[in-house]
């Protein structure tokens, strides 16, 4: 049989986590056998949605019924804003976020209502004077928030978190949470939220840090007043097996994923310095698995056609504001090192280039 020569491409645009799940998640694979495939997941004697929503409660100090599983957290965003938002329903979103919000809220047939993140000296920010300003004229039927923010990077800190759930507490709020573990220095205490605010929904996900993009499992935390969400989601006949285990697996993990977290950590304050020199960069500072960089707007075709030669795709954004902007996901720290190596060649290069062209 002809063998296909496929080059090994390495993507460093998907925020994918390149150091790859714990050895236990694999183990969960080589120890399958036929129970964990011809059954159903589901736990009738005891009620139970999931073997994953009831580790996920226990971890978190819950109740079960509190915890929604889903098909990644873009599976949830998405049943969430199907269930709350109706034709002409304004809901609010960041206006540099993933591209992702503004699609669902055009599905259900939702009014887009933009609030901004503004660019400051060394990270964007959240606006929060504007976004109450906006919150109070436009009435939204539902708010989301990106903390850290997909792609700039920047998070919503806890007192301006304070500030946004109270003023919007009778608001549908949902907070994507998606990259919120790779920041060791500051974690939100989701039940704490969700019991003290009853509209809210927090999202996070095992594609991000624990390495787990594939299994395709998210998982929210509900407040009280989301009882519509959690019937229009329930799954009676349970969850991927699979999945539910693989994930499980993650959680017993935990040195792992700190050791993964702290050299991820390592690199990203190494890149933020480093892109920082190279003339005409701008690197803002980032607490997810990625980071964003101003590039002169010259180099960009350039760029990207010198590093798919080299079989390394970055992402080149294309949106209104970041238009001259590449978002890099972490690798490991070689990969990290060499696309480092590879940005710096092309720099100099070009700079040279530009003498002889001078001339
Ligand atoms: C901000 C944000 N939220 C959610 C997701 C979706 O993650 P998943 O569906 O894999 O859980 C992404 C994916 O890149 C993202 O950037």
């Amino acid at each position: 049989m002809a063998t296909i020569n496929k080059k090994t491409v390495l993507y460093l645009d998907r925020n994918e986590n390149q150091y790859g799940p714990s050895p236990a998640c694999f183990k969960v694979l080589q120890n399958s056998n036929d129970n964990l495939l011809n059954t159903y997941s589901r736990d009738f004697e005891r009620g139970i949605k999931s073997s994953l929503s009831e580790r996920l409660a226990y971890e978190f100090g819950t109740s079960e019924k509190k915890i929604l599983l889903g098909y990644g957290s873009e599976d949830i965003l998405k049943q969430a804003v199907q269930c709350y938002i109706n034709k002409g329903d304004k809901i609010m979103i960041p206006s540099c976020s993933w591209w992702y919000y503004k699609k669902i809220a055009d599905e259900a047939e939702g009014i887009n209502v933009q609030y901004p993140i503004v660019e400051g000296k060394k990270s964007f920010c959240y606006d929060i004077n504007s976004m109450i300003n906006i919150f109070v004229t436009q009435k939204p039927k539902l708010v989301l928030i990106s903390s850290p923010n997909n792609p700039t990077g920047n998070r919503l800190e806890a007192d301006q978190l304070n500030v946004v759930l109270e003023k919007m507490k009778d608001t549908v709020i949902i907070l994507d949470e998606a990259y919120s573990l790779f920041d060791e220095t500051f974690k939100t205490d989701p039940v704490g939220l969700v019991n003290k605010y009853p509209n809210l929904i927090i999202i996070r996900t095992f594609s991000k840090y624990y390495a787990l993009a594939g299994i395709r499992t998210g998982f929210a935390f509900l407040g009280d007043n989301h009882e519509k969400l959690s019937l229009l989601s329930a799954r009676y006949l349970g969850f991927n097996r699979l999945s539910e285990k693989i994930a499980i697996a993650a959680l017993d993990s935990a040195d792992y994923y700190t050791a993964i977290s702290r050299k991820l950590a390592d690199d990203m304050e190494m890149l933020f310095n480093e892109l920082n020199e190279i003339s005409g960069f701008h690197a803002y500072k980032s607490y997810a698995n990625f980071i964003l960089v101003k590039i002169p707007p010259e180099i960009k075709n350039s760029l990207k056609q010198y590093l798919t030669e080299r079989n390394i795709v970055i992402k080149f954004m294309n949106e209104d504001g970041l238009d001259t902007h590449v978002r890099i996901t972490l690798g490991t720290h070689s990969q990290n090192c060499s696309l480092l190596e590879m940005m710096k060649t092309f720099m100099c290069k070009e700079i040279k280039h530009e003498l002889v062209g001078g001339i």
